[in-house]
């Protein structure tokens, strides 16, 4: 998949970047302590390298000017309550000069697509209640039905 939009399947050589553009997500959130790019690309390229393998995840590029600029991964598991596969968003991320051109929405488009040619029925996308602009984005770009609340402990 590689067309006008930039949008490709990830390759193991794009994991540094992938690794970069998560590294500003989880900046923006603060839901990472480490402060230099460098040690976090480190430390993320293994798990990096195994979603872009995995033939259960998704992880799509967005590439101009032979710049990684956006990037999503979604995961898949087989939930037998929903009669098969169930895709999970994990991250999408789009550089901060990139946003409000339909860059988010021609990825989720794109995963979607991959999704559905893997025999996924069904995507789950979970949305912080601390970050509107992503729930406004969801709300709005995807038009995701509001289905659950999502319970957790870190272990
Ligand atoms: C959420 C995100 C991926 C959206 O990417 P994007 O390329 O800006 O999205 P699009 O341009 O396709 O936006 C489509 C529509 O969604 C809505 N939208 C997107 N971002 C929004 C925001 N911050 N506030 C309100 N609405 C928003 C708008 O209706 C927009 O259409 P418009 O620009 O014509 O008004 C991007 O803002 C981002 O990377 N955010 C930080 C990471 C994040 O929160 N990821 C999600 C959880 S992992």
């Amino acid at each position: 998949m590689s067309d006008d939009t930039g949008i490709r399947v990830a390759a193991p050589s794009d994991a540094p970047a992938v690794g970069r553009l998560l590294y500003r997500l989880k900046r923006q959130y603060g839901s990472t302590t480490i402060t230099d790019e460098a040690d976090f690309v480190r430390g993320a390229m293994s798990s990096v390298l195994e979603a872009i393998a995995s033939t259960s995840n998704v992880v799509l590029v967005a590439e101009f000017s032979e710049e990684v600029v956006a990037f999503v991964d979604f995961s898949i598991r087989i939930a037998p309550r929903a009669g098969g596969r169930i895709g999970a968003l994990e991250e999408i991320y789009v550089e901060g000069g990139w946003r409000r051109r339909g860059l988010g929405s021609a990825l989720w488009s794109a995963g979607r697509d991959a999704l559905r040619a893997k025999g996924v029925l069904e995507i789950e996308v979970i949305t912080s209640m601390a970050h509107p602009g992503q729930r406004q984005f969801f709300a709005t770009a995807t038009k995701l039905e509001w289905y659950a609340a999502v319970h957790r402990e870190r272990l």
